[in-house]
């Protein structure tokens, strides 16, 4: 990585702002059932803490859209940081109010304090530049760490470091290591694997993987397009029909690059979008009207496993299936078990392959699970994300 981090930095005895990505999925009485990206952000605090640091941390939560909402507050955050690390996290009220000034301006070092969500301000996802000017007031370093928001420019992820000297945390360093190395130098034969149920939603990280990989295996809604694209039926399958053309032109494009460019052969469709649903597994231009496909059949799964057994490197991002429903879970779960069974890299990329590979409880087996979603893919586009783009060149 060519961007400084904080191993760069004297940071003996600075006061210190760093982003995090806290937002974690919650329940309905606000209670965090899944505190992955809080765990993934302790190595930095930890680093802050023995250079004797004062670390003021902040995050969004959620889409809150510039209002206080107390379901959007990250109070438990600080709980949940507070017990992982065995030290008390101090909250505060406001973002850049009275309390959080005061409260940060009081800050000892070797404390750590959360200043509530960013999102509380409409002025954050404008990337305003006195609402980044007011946070940067409070601090004297910048270390961003929020992985799975370096794709958005706003205030507290980019226009920060404008203001401040902006390097990066461990979790972003981490990342771009994994992901970097895998899309720039990776073991051959590298093997993607791509789900997901719209293909306008990933045609960016199509088009650009179908440069790098030597096969591409594509499963989950948006295989459908690419069904209707070469003249099949799909029944009431997930389809774009104004995408068609687009994902003729994809497979025509992996055949000029010499891709292998692998799509199921069979289908497991059902007769409604509900758990026990009647279904039944087709072959994939079989499908009858009035049903829709909602994951790979048997026949995929093993063709898939074949493929991905001779890769020395596979990115993956995008269930197979509807896998919140059991039964249309298999292909995923299939998959990922087959994965963890490897000798080989095995990047996931975030969002719903990464909860599918942690329901299965396979993420020890994993070389790398991105704490991004948006964010690794558009990293695997071969976009520049602005939360990494701000940071000082080494
Ligand atoms: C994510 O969960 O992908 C990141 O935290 C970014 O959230 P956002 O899509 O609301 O910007």
């Amino acid at each position: 990585m060519n961007k400084k981090t904080v191993k760069d930095m004297d940071l003996k005895g600075k006061k210190v702002l760093v982003r995090c990505d806290f937002n974690v999925p919650m329940d309905e009485n606000q209670k965090i059932t899944d505190n992955t990206r809080i765990v993934a952000a302790l190595p930095t605090i930890q680093y802050l803490l023995e250079n004797d640091c004062a670390i003021i941390l902040c995050s969004h939560l959620g889409r809150p859209k510039g209002e206080f909402k107390s379901e959007y507050s990250l109070k438990p955050v600080a709980e949940e940081l507070a017990k992982l690390l065995g030290k008390e996290v101090i909250m505060a009220k406001d973002v850049i109010g009275e309390d959080a000034k005061s409260k940060a301006s009081n800050l000892k070092n070797g404390q750590i304090m959360l200043i509530e969500n960013v999102r509380f301000h409409k002025e954050e996802t404008e990337n305003d530049q006195e609402f980044a000017k007011e946070l940067a007031k409070m601090a004297e370093i910048y270390v961003n760490d929020a992985f799975g928001a370096a794709h958005r420019a706003h205030s507290s992820t980019a226009g920060v470091a404008e203001f401040l000297p902006a390097v990066s945390g461990f979790l972003i360093e981490k990342e771009l290591k994994f992901l970097g190395k895998a899309i720039s130098n990776p073991e051959r034969p590298f093997v993607a694997i791509l789900g997901g149920a719209k293909v306008s939603d990933k045609i960016g990280v199509i088009d650009s993987l179908l440069e790098k990989v030597d096969t591409l295996i594509i499963g989950g809604g948006m295989a459908y397009t690419f069904f209707k694209a070469q003249g099949y039926e799909v029944g009431n399958s997930i389809c774009e029909l104004d995408k068609l053309e687009l994902a003729t032109n994809l497979m025509k494009k992996a055949e000029e690059k010499g891709v292998k460019l692998i799509l199921p052969m069979d289908t497991k469709i059902g007769k409604e979008y509900k758990a026990d649903t009647e279904s039944k597994t087709v072959k994939y231009n079989e499908i009858p009207e009035g049903w829709e496909g909602f994951d790979i059949g048997e026949e995929s799964i093993k063709l898939f496993i074949e493929e991905l057994k001779k890769a020395k490197t596979v990115v993956w991002n995008g269930p197979l299936g509807l896998f919140e429903f059991d039964q249309f879970a298999i292909g995923t779960n299939e998959i990922a078990k087959a994965l963890a069974k490897m000798d080989c890299t095995t990047i996931i990329g975030g969002g719903d392959s990464a909860a599918a590979v942690k329901k299965a409880g396979l993420e020890d087996k994993m070389t790398h699970i991105s704490t991004g979603g948006g964010a690794s893919l558009e990293f695997l586009e071969g976009k520049a994300l602005p939360g990494i783009e701000c940071l000082l060149n080494k």
